[in-house]
């Protein structure tokens, strides 16, 4: 365990940043390409452990993958093509995607798969997936367990199956069509809106994948067992990754920030969407569309005065990973905010709405807890000067990442534990920050 301790607020700055490549893209890009022919080059993978997880995994799976010039070769062998020798373990370390994606395409495995996985991802719920997977024909060791370690074995008579996916996750989605890839016949689902990058992949490589767009739900229906080829694929800068930085320019005085080439997928941008109604300015410029994803500029200058919000629902999936780094902006607002029906938020790598309650009310700010939601009072004036410590949050990237925005905005002097924990998803988070002026 390594710490920080940060005694300074961040001074004023004026730069233009690239963030790591997205995560989502980078763990589906690798995995699909694993069932495509040939040989995949994709370019900008970050080395976050995620990533490197998901390697490591598609390695033990009989997937050739090299890098050179820091671009990715990964050989495919097709669909099925896995090739590996019985009992093999696979460790998913912190990541929830790799493991529940991957499952997904272990659906038809001959041989019986152990997947492992860190503290926090073994107290994460699999159920969700076990499920719709065990229609598919594939079968669960321990029957009944909910969560890693566990093994799948698959079945050689799979069938497709008609999925409701009622929580808005694209993790189980996803995991469903993954599945459906390697099915014979049509595999039909009723989703929650999600972020739909599984999607967008699968229809740049032309394959049967078919759309239609309902307010609240998406119907997707995926044909199985069409040969694709290898691809090329570029990963744009994480939206994710990019809030943190956002919301740091929001907060310091006299900044300005110009984030490129980042990922601004309808399905991810409900966080630009949320602070520009509490009043920001962020501005999405340059747009345009690689790999099928479209891409932009994020312009960022900071600002005075936000106002509380009454958060839609409906941009609650949109915004599921940036929650924490709102509630920062939230706790700079006048009067009160009001996010609810976001319980999905406790079942992250941390109980994130519980921890986040806790570290405002560190920070002096007042909250109001329920199951599924969280009243902010908002503090204007807020400014620390008292000594915090932030700890035993599961090594919870996005719990370190915003203290350390929360610490270089508002003051005081913060001990902040487990500094790796940024490495599964941003490892250039500390070195960006260093580019902006902060001295460690
Ligand atoms: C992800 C989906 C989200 C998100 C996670 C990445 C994905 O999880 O929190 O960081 O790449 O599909 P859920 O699907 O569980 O909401």
């Amino acid at each position: 365990m390594v710490k920080i301790i940060i005694k300074k607020k961040i001074k004023n700055f004026n730069k233009v940043i690239n963030v790591d490549g997205d995560k989502s893209l980078s763990i589906r890009s690798l995995l699909i390409g694993s069932q495509s022919y040939g040989v995949c080059k994709i370019k900008n993978l970050p080395q976050s452990d995620d990533i490197l997880s998901t390697i490591s995994g598609l390695k033990k799976l009989g997937i050739r993958i090299f890098f050179k010039n820091k671009i990715c070769y990964l050989h495919g062998n097709g669909l099925n093509g896995f090739n590996y020798k019985k009992n093999i373990i696979i460790n998913a370390g912190n990541s929830g995607t790799f493991a529940r994606l991957l499952l997904g395409l272990l659906v038809k495995s001959p041989y019986e798969v152990k997947i492992i996985g860190d503290k926090s991802l073994s107290r994460r719920d699999f159920k969700r997936i076990i499920n719709p997977l065990e229609k598919f024909g594939a079968i669960f060791i321990p029957n009944n367990k909910k969560t890693l370690p566990l093994k799948i074995i698959g079945s050689e008579y799979l069938r497709p199956i008609n999925f409701f996916e009622k929580r808005g996750s694209a993790q189980c989605k996803s995991s469903v069509i993954l599945a459906a890839l390697n099915t014979p016949g049509k595999t039909s689902i009723i989703a929650k809106k999600s972020r739909d990058h599984t999607e967008l992949l699968l229809r740049y490589l032309k394959l049967p994948i078919k759309v239609i767009r309902n307010k609240k739900h998406d119907v997707i229906e995926v044909s199985g067992q069409n040969q694709f080829k290898s691809f090329n694929y570029v990963i744009p800068g994480d939206m994710s990754s990019s809030a943190f930085f956002i919301v740091l320019t929001l907060l310091s005085g006299n900044s300005k920030l110009k984030i490129k080439n980042v990922n601004i997928n309808p399905s991810r941008i409900g966080f630009i969407k949320i602070i520009n109604k509490m009043g920001a300015n962020v501005k999405l410029v340059n747009k345009r569309n690689i790999c099928g994803e479209m891409i932009a500029d994020i312009y960022v200058v900071s600002q005075r005065n936000f106002k509380g919000i009454n958060c839609p629902i409906g941009l609650n999936s949109n915004a599921i990973d940036e929650f924490l780094i709102i509630f920062l902006l939230a706790s700079k607002a006048s009067g009160i905010s009001y996010f609810k029906k976001i319980e999905e938020l406790n079942k992250k790598e941390s109980p994130r709405l519980k921890l986040a309650s806790v570290i405002l009310r560190k920070m002096g700010i007042k909250t109001e807890i329920g199951k599924d939601s969280i009243k902010i009072f908002g503090n204007p004036n807020l400014t620390i000067n008292k000594k915090i410590l932030i700890s035993n949050f599961y090594k919870d990237h996005r719990i370190f990442m915003t203290s350390v925005i929360a610490a270089l905005s508002f003051g005081g002097e913060w001990t902040i534990e487990d500094v790796e924990s940024h490495m599964s998803s941003f490892p250039s988070f500390l070195r960006i920050l260093k580019k902006i002026g902060y001295k460690f």
